[in-house]
C-alpha cells in the first residue's frame, strides 16, 4: 500500500499539465557533473514581499528540482563550499564590498557571476536580482554549467504584456477558458493562479500587466474591484510584476455620474484625479494606465472635438504624482470608411490620427503602436507610425494570443514574425533606424519605450490553450529584453527547459517551429494579401469575401482580374508616403517592392508575374498546396516523438496537430476554390476543383439528410453538405464504394458547430469503422461557430482502413441541439496521399 502510495505521488508529481510551463525544474541528466554545487543561499532581503525573498526561495526550489540538493536559505554554509549570495546591488555592496562590473548596470538589470568563490547575482533593484536568479535556474536547467560573468541589460524599460480580460470572466481572443482575474463583475477571491502568473512573467523579465480588456468595463472602478486590485498587486508584487489597468474613456459619465468626460473639463479632470488617488492610495506602485479611444465605437476625446493628446495627458496628469505611465493606444480608426473610394485607406489612420500630435504628449505618456498598420495580419510591414513620430515615446503591440493566426488551435512560432518587424530598418532621415531601436526610445531619444503583448491567459493548465504554443510567450518576454537574440536559439532554450534534452525532440519541433508560420501564411493569405479570414465574425477560418464591400478597411480589392490594395501615391491611397523616402521609393515601385508585401502595396492582375517567376495565381494556388501539405507533416514530426515525451503533453499536440492538418486542408481549398471561381485561371497542376478521391456527401444516397448550400459557399466541396431534415431525425447517407479494392485512409470532412454535440458512425461493408461527437468546441480552447462556414468546418481520419470494391460506405448522423450532423464529403485516400 505505502509503495503503492508512493508510486502514485511519484506520478502526480510527473504530471505534465503544462502549468509548469518552462519552469518545470526538471533533473538534469548530468546533474553530477555540475562541481561548483553551492550549500546555502544568502537571500539579501528577508522581507516575504521583496523579490530578492522570492528570488532566494526560487533558487531554493530550482536547486532541488535541478539537481536533487536541498540547500538552506541563509543557513550556515559547509566548510569550504560556496553560496549563492543574491541581492541588490546596494546590500551586496555593503557586506561583501565593491563589484567593478556593475557599474554597466541599468534598471532592471543585473550580474551574474559563476566564476568566483560564490556565485553572485546581483540587480541594480531588487526586480533585476530576481531576473538574475531565474538566468542562473535556466542555465543550471539546460546544463550551462560553464562559469560565466556578465552584465544583462533590458533593451527598453516598458515589457508589459496586456490581458482582454471582461470582468464577466471572458475574455476577448482569449483561448484558454475563463479569466484567472474576474469572475461575475468582480475580482476573483482566490488568487493563487495569478501568482503563479506573475512568477512565470517575472521569469522572462516582464514588468508590468494591464489585466483588463481595453474595451473596458467602467465597473472596474467601484471600490470592491479596487479593493480587488489591491489583493492581485500584493501578490504580483514579489515577482517584480506590477499591475496596471484599462481604462474607459467615458468612466466619468457612466460610472461617476458626472454629466461629461470631456478631458478639458475641470470636473472632469478632478474626477480622474481623485479615483487615481483613490486606486494608488491601495496599489502605490501601480505601472499606469491603458486606453483604447476612439476606436471601434469606443468613447474618447474626440467625442468633444478635443485632440487625442487631450485625451492621454488627462490620465498622464492624473498618473504623474504617483510615477505611473499612460500607454495611449494607436489603434485609431474610423471603421465606416467607402469601400467605393479607392484612395480611402484604413493603414494611412495612425499617421493621420497622430502626426501632428507629436510633441504634444506629456512625457509620461507612451503612444502603444500595433506592429503593422492593420490589424495583426499574418504578414503586414511595420507601422510607419513607428518613424512618424520623434517627439513622442512609442512601444510596440503584438499578439501572443493568435487572434487571426489559428486561435493556438494551429501550431505558429511567431518570434520570427517579430524579428522581422523588430529588426526593420525605416531609414528615418536616411539614418540607421530600426523598429527596435525607435520603440527603445534610443533611436529619437525618448524617456520611456518598450513593448506590449497581448497574451490572453486563462484558467486552463496550458495558459493560452496549447503546449506548444507557449513557445510564443517565452520568446515575447526573452525579445522584449533583447531583440538581437535570435529566434531558433529562443526557441531551443523554451524546449530544452519544456521538454528535455532528447536530441530528436529538439531538432524536430524546431524544424516545426521554425516552417510554421510561413506554412500558415501559405495557406491563409500570402504576397501581403493578410489573413483571408472572417474578419466580421470569429477571426478564424477562411472568408476572403468578408474582406470586401464594408467600412472596416481590411481590403483587398479583388475582382475578375485583379487584386490587392494600391497604396502607391501615383494611383493609390499614398500610403507608401507614409514611410520615409527610401522605403517609400521602394514601396511605390512594383519591381521593388519584395513578393510577400506586393499585394499590400499595389493592384495587380492575377497574370502579374512575380520574382519567382511565377503568376500571382499560380503562386496562390501553390502556395495553399504547399503550405498545407507542411501542416500534415507536422502530425508525423510530432508522432515521431511518442515515447520521448509524457503521454499527457504528446497526446494534446497530437490531437492540436491533426486538428490543424485538417483544417489547413479547409483554408486551401476555400481560398483556392475562391478565387478559381473568381479569376477562371485555372491551376496549372490541375489540382485546384479536382478531387478523384471525394465522394461528395450530397451526391450520396440520403435517408433523414437533406442538401445544403454552405454559405460562405467555398468552405464546401463541391460548395454543398448535407444536414439533418430535422433536429430530431437521424440521417443516413449510403454510398457504393467504387475505388479498388486495398488499404485506405479515410478521411470525413464535418462541421462542428458550437451549441450542439452530434454524433456520427462511419461504417463501411458491415463494419464499424469508428465513431465520433461533434464537441470541438469543448476541447479546442476556442468556440468556433454556429454556422456551417470555414470555422466549423473540420476534418476526421481512420487510417490503414481494409476496403472492398463494392463494399457500402455509410454514415449515421444524430444532431444534437443545433448541430445537425453535418456532412461535407469523405475521402478514400491511398496510403501516403493526402487531398
Ligand atoms: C539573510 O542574511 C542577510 C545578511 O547576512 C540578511 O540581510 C537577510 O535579510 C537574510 N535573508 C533572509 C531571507 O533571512
Ligand atoms: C527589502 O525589500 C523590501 C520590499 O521589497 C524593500 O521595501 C526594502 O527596501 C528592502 N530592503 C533592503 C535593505 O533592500
Ligand atoms: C485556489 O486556486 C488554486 C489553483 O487553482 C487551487 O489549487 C486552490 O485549491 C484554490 N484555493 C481555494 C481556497 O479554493
Ligand atoms: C473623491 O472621491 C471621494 C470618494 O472616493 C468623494 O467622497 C470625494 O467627494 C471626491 N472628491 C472629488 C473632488 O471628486
Ligand atoms: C465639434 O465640431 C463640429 C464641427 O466643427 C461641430 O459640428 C460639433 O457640434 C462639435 N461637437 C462638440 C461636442 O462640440
Ligand atoms: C476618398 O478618400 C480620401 C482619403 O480618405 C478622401 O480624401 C476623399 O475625400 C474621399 N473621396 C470621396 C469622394 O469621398
Ligand atoms: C488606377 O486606379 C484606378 C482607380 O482609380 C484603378 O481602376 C486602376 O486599375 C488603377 N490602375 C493601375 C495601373 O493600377
Ligand atoms: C510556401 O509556399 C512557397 C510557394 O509555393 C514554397 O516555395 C514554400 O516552400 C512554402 N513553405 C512552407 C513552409 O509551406
Ligand atoms: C449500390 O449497389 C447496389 C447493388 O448494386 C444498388 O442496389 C444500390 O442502389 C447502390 N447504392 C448506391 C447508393 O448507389
Ligand atoms: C452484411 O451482413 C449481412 C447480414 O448480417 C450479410 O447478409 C451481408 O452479406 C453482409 N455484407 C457484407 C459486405 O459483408
Ligand atoms: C485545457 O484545454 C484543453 C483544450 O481545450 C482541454 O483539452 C483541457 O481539458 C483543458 N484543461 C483544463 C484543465 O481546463
Ligand atoms: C430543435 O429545433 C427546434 C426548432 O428549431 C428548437 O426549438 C429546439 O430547441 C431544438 N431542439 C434541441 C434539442 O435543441
Amino acid at each position: 500500500m505505502r509503495l503503492l502510495i508512493a508510486v502514485l505521488l511519484v506520478v502526480l508529481a510527473a504530471a505534465e499539465d503544462g502549468s509548469r510551463a518552462w519552469l518545470r525544474y526538471a533533473r538534469v541528466p548530468n546533474a553530477s557533473s555540475y562541481r561548483f554545487l553551492p550549500s546555502s543561499i544568502v537571500a539579501l532581503n528577508s522581507t516575504s514581499s521583496s523579490p530578492i525573498y522570492t528570488a532566494g526561495r526560487e533558487l531554493q526550489k530550482g536547486i532541488r528540482g535541478i539537481l536533487g540538493t536541498h540547500i538552506n536559505i541563509n543557513g550556515t554554509a559547509k566548510q569550504g563550499s560556496p553560496s549563492i549570495v543574491v541581492g541588490t546591488v546596494d546590500a551586496y555592496q555593503k557586506i561583501y564590498g565593491d563589484l567593478d562590473e556593475v557599474e554597466d548596470l541599468a534598471g532592471d538589470g543585473f550580474f551574474l557571476s559563476t566564476e568566483g568563490r560564490n556565485v553572485v547575482i546581483v540587480g541594480q533593484n531588487e526586480r533585476g536580482a530576481l531576473y538574475g536568479a531565474f538566468e542562473y535556474l535556466s542555465r543550471l536547467g539546460q546544463e550551462k554549467f560553464d562559469p560565466v560573468a556578465y552584465v544583462s541589460n533590458p533593451h527598453a524599460p516598458i515589457r508589459w504584456v496586456n490581458e482582454w480580460d471582461n470582468l464577466d470572466g471572458s475574455i476577448e481572443r482569449g483561448y484558454a477558458g475563463p479569466s484567472i482575474f474576474f469572475r461575475d463583475g468582480y475580482v476573483v477571491d482566490n488568487v493563487t493562479r495569478v501568482a503563479e502568473y506573475a512568477r512565470l512573467l517575472a521569469s522572462i523579465r516582464i514588468n508590468g500587466i494591464i489585466i483588463n480588456n481595453v474595451n473596458a468595463n467602467p465597473e472596474l472602478l467601484n471600490s470592491r474591484n479596487i479593493e480587488g486590485l489591491g489583493r492581485l498587486a500584493d501578490v504580483m508584487r514579489p515577482y517584480g510584476v506590477q499591475l496596471g489597468i484599462s481604462l474607459n474613456f467615458a468612466s466619468p459619465q457612466r460610472f461617476g455620474g458626472l454629466d461629461s468626460f470631456d478631458p478639458l473639463d475641470p470636473k472632469v479632470d478632478a474626477w480622474w484625479a481623485n479615483i487615481t488617488d483613490k486606486i494608488y492610495s491601495r496599489v502605490p506602485d501601480m505601472a499606469g494606465y491603458l486606453v483604447k479611444a476612439n476606436s471601434e465605437g469606443q468613447p474618447g476625446p474626440l467625442t468633444y472635438n478635443r485632440t487625442l493628446a487631450d485625451g492621454a495627458n488627462m490620465f498622464a496628469r492624473a498618473t504623474k504624482p504617483h510615477g505611473g505611465i499612460v500607454m495611449f493606444r494607436a489603434f485609431v480608426y474610423d471603421n465606416h470608411i467607402n469601400p467605393a473610394n479607392w484612395t480611402a485607406d484604413r493603414a494611412n489612420a495612425g499617421v493621420e490620427f497622430f502626426q501632428h500630435l507629436d510633441g504634444k504628449f506629456d512625457d509620461n505618456v507612451v503612444v502603444q503602436i500595433k506592429y503593422g498598420p492593420i490589424d495583426f495580419q499574418v504578414r503586414e510591414p511595420p507601422s510607419p507610425l513607428f518613424s512618424t513620430l520623434r517627439k513622442t515615446s512609442t512601444a510596440i503591440e503584438l499578439q501572443v494570443t493568435q487572434e487571426y493566426l489559428g486561435h493556438q488551435c494551429h501550431l505558429v512560432y511567431l518570434a520570427p514574425l517579430w524579428k522581422e518587424i523588430l529588426e526593420y530598418d525605416l531609414r528615418a532621415d536616411d539614418k540607421p533606424s530600426k523598429v527596435k531601436d525607435i520603440i527603445s526610445s534610443e533611436r529619437f531619444k525618448r524617456p520611456l519605450g518598450g513593448s506590449a503583448a497581448v497574451v490572453n491567459v486563462g484558467t486552463n493548465t496550458t495558459w493560452i490553450g496549447s503546449h506548444l504554443a507557449m513557445s510564443n510567450l517565452y520568446a515575447y518576454g526573452i525579445m522584449a529584453w533583447d531583440p538581437s537574440v535570435e529566434p531558433d536559439e529562443v526557441l531551443q532554450d523554451w524546449i530544452r527547459l519544456t521538454f528535455g534534452f532528447d536530441r530528436q525532440v529538439i531538432e524536430t519541433m524546431t524544424d516545426m517551429s521554425l516552417k510554421s508560420w510561413p506554412a500558415y501564411e501559405n495557406y491563409t493569405g500570402n504576397l501581403g494579401i493578410q489573413t483571408l479570414t472572417d474578419i466580421l465574425y470569429a477571426h478564424y477560418g477562411p472568408n476572403p469575401a468578408s474582406q470586401d464591400n464594408n467600412g472596416w478597411g481590411q481590403w483587398t480589392r479583388a475582382d475578375k482580374d485583379s487584386l490587392g490594395m494600391d497604396r502607391t501615391v501615383k494611383n493609390g491611397t499614398g500610403n507608401a508616403r507614409q514611410y520615409p523616402p527610401a522605403i517609400a521609393r521602394m514601396y511605390e515601385n512594383v519591381e521593388t517592392t519584395p513578393d510577400n508585401l506586393l499585394l499590400w502595396f499595389h493592384h495587380v492582375p492575377y497574370t502579374q508575374r512575380l520574382k519567382s517567376g511565377k503568376t500571382v495565381i499560380q503562386h496562390f494556388y501553390d502556395a495553399h498546396y504547399d503550405g498545407a501539405s507542411v501542416a500534415q507533416t507536422f502530425v508525423k514530426q510530432w508522432e515521431s516523438l511518442e515515447g520521448k515525451i509524457d503521454v499527457e503533453r504528446y497526446e494534446h499536440v497530437r490531437f492540436l496537430q491533426t486538428y490543424q492538418a485538417g483544417h489547413a486542408l479547409v483554408w486551401r481549398d476555400a481560398i483556392n476554390q475562391f478565387y478559381y471561381n473568381l479569376s477562371e485561371i485555372p491551376d496549372e497542376a490541375k489540382r485546384v476543383g479536382n478531387h478523384p478521391y471525394r465522394i461528395e456527401a450530397e451526391k450520396m444516397s440520403l435517408s433523414g439528410y437533406k442538401r445544403y448550400a454552405v454559405s460562405p459557399f467555398h468552405t464546401a466541396s463541391g460548395y454543398t453538405a448535407v444536414i439533418t431534415t430535422s433536429n430530431s431525425t437521424i440521417g443516413i447517407a449510403t454510398a457504393n464504394i467504387t475505388y479498388a479494392s486495398g488499404t485506405y485512409d479515410i478521411a470525413v470532412n464535418y462541421y462542428d458547430l458550437i451549441g450542439g454535440k452530434a454524433q456520427y458512425q462511419l461504417d463501411i461493408g458491415n463494419r464499424t469503422i469508428g465513431t465520433w461527437t461533434g464537441d470541438l468546441e469543448d476541447r479546442l480552447g476556442h468556440a468556433p461557430s454556429i454556422y456551417l462556414d470555414g470555422h466549423s468546418a473540420t476534418r476526421i481520419t481512420f487510417r490503414g482502413v481494409k476496403v472492398n470494391k463494392g463494399d457500402m460506405l455509410k454514415i449515421v448522423g444524430r444532431p444534437d441541439g443545433i448541430e445537425p450532423a453535418p456532412i461535407d464529403y469523405v475521402s478514400f485516400l491511398p496510403p501516403g496521399l493526402v487531398d
